[in-house]
């Protein structure tokens, strides 16, 4: 998207473009060549048994129209969170462009292709490390996790063939909510919302 296109489709919601995946890769594709370090990275919030919300960051490994993709272990808190509400919010937050983007949706693991092709796709280290880490579970010391990682490097030594781990996978979340948020001076930021709807994609504007 053009500077100046970008800037009218804030203005108003008939301006937008009709879905939000134009705007999206635009913000990404600029905030890569703004933001120092993983301009992909992205808090995610999972709700648990008890409606007990919890946040961390994780990257955005892929995203088309079919949602937000990650890469994660499915035994680890968020996992568990998931596996019982699979419902998410993620929240991007590009400090030197003053931009947020909002999603929120639904959850589903991405089939076991798409996680065998990218966890093939990883260094051989975080491909091990995907082995030795028992994701949000307690470790007596540190020496156990570096005992744990020297033993598979050991076992991995002479290949590079290394399976992905059962519970180490992708999810994807599909979203009906993703709102673009841009700075704006004394406090009136620009919100332009997309929900979808059964028509489609709706767009609308919200006070800051
Ligand atoms: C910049 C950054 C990127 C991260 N990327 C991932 C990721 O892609 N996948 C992942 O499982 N954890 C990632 N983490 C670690 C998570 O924030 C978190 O510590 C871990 O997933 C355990 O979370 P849980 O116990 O809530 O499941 C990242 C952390 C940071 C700071």
């Amino acid at each position: 998207m053009q500077e100046n296109d970008l800037i009218r489709a804030l203005e108003s919601p008939a301006a937008a473009p009709l879905t939000p995946w134009e705007l999206f890769a635009t913000w990404l594709d600029e905030a890569g060549t703004t933001e120092i370090n993983d301009p992909n990275a992205m808090c995610l919030a999972t709700t648990d048994a008890n409606g007990r919300p919890s946040a961390r960051i994780v990257l955005l490994k892929d995203f088309d129209e079919r949602g937000f993709v990650f890469y994660t272990n499915r035994e680890s808190r968020k996992g568990q969170a998931l596996s019982l509400h699979p419902q998410a919010a993620l929240c991007f937050h590009w400090k030197t462009l003053g931009r947020q983007v909002r999603v929120e949706g639904r959850v589903l693991m991405v089939d076991d292709h798409e996680s065998d092709a990218y966890y093939a796709s990883r260094p051989k280290g975080s491909r091990i490390g995907a082995w030795a880490s028992r994701q949000s579970r307690p470790l007596e010391s540190r020496s156990t996790l570096v005992s744990r990682v020297e033993e598979l490097e050991r076992q991995y030594s002479q290949t590079d063939n290394i399976p992905r781990p059962p519970h180490w996978g992708g999810y994807r979340m599909t979203p009906d909510y993703i709102e673009f948020w841009h700075d704006g001076e004394f406090r009136l930021h620009t919100r332009l919302v997309y929900n979808l709807t059964e028509k489609g994609w709706e767009r609308s504007l919200l006070y800051p």
